[in-house]
């Protein structure tokens, strides 16, 4: 079945550029560290494998695994949250890997859950980020991409699952 029709937002070209420069800045922030990225599935998934190719430092990679959804007119979403982790991140450095923070309900759990464990430190960065959506007290100290509230979808966003495999940011031409 062909995809239905996406309307490009970001493309290839300038997601590779912001993803470098990110690289770069966290490459120099954590200098003499050694930090474990922690990305959120699945959203993370192409994002993460990227913006890893673009640090320069002996870092860990783990996930940990959110998943959420609406149930019926409700507007709150259910969030689930589960991991495997198998590196131990009491005293280490970490930063969450998020493809996309809207109202940052997701990743304040997941923030959460990993202070529970006691790590030296733990920061967030996210490709996209919707700020009018965000709730109080949301801290995000690295970020791709500013947008407004809209749903998209690509490079590693789905929409009910799909469109994971886009190279670019889009956005359905309908309803999510
Ligand atoms: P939050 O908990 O409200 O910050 O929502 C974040 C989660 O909702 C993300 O991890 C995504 O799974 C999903 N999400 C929010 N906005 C979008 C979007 O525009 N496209 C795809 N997924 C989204
Ligand atoms: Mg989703």
């Amino acid at each position: 079945m062909p995809f239905k029709p996406i309307e490009r937002l970001i493309d290839e070209e300038k997601i590779q550029k912001r993803v470098a420069e990110l690289g770069q800045v966290i490459s120099r922030d954590y200098a003499g560290k050694e930090p474990v990225m922690v990305g959120v599935l699945k959203g993370c998934l192409v994002f993460m494998s990227d913006l890893i190719r673009h640090i320069n430092l002996p870092l860990e990679v783990e996930f940990i695994s959110a998943a959420s959804y609406r149930k019926g007119v409700h507007p709150d979403k259910n969030i689930e949250i589960a991991d495997a982790m198998t590196i131990e991140l009491s005293g280490r450095d970490i930063l969450v890997v998020e493809g996309i923070v809207e109202t940052g309900r997701t990743v304040s759990r997941i923030v959460q859950r990993i202070r529970d464990l006691e790590p030296a430190s733990v920061e967030i960065v996210t490709l996209l980020d919707k700020p009018s959506a965000h709730r109080p007290g949301i801290e995000l100290k690295y970020k791709g991409f500013k947008l407004g509230n809209e749903f998209v979808v690509g490079y590693g966003l789905d929409n009910t699952q799909k469109f994971r495999n886009l190279p670019y940011i889009g956005r359905v031409s309908e309803n999510p």
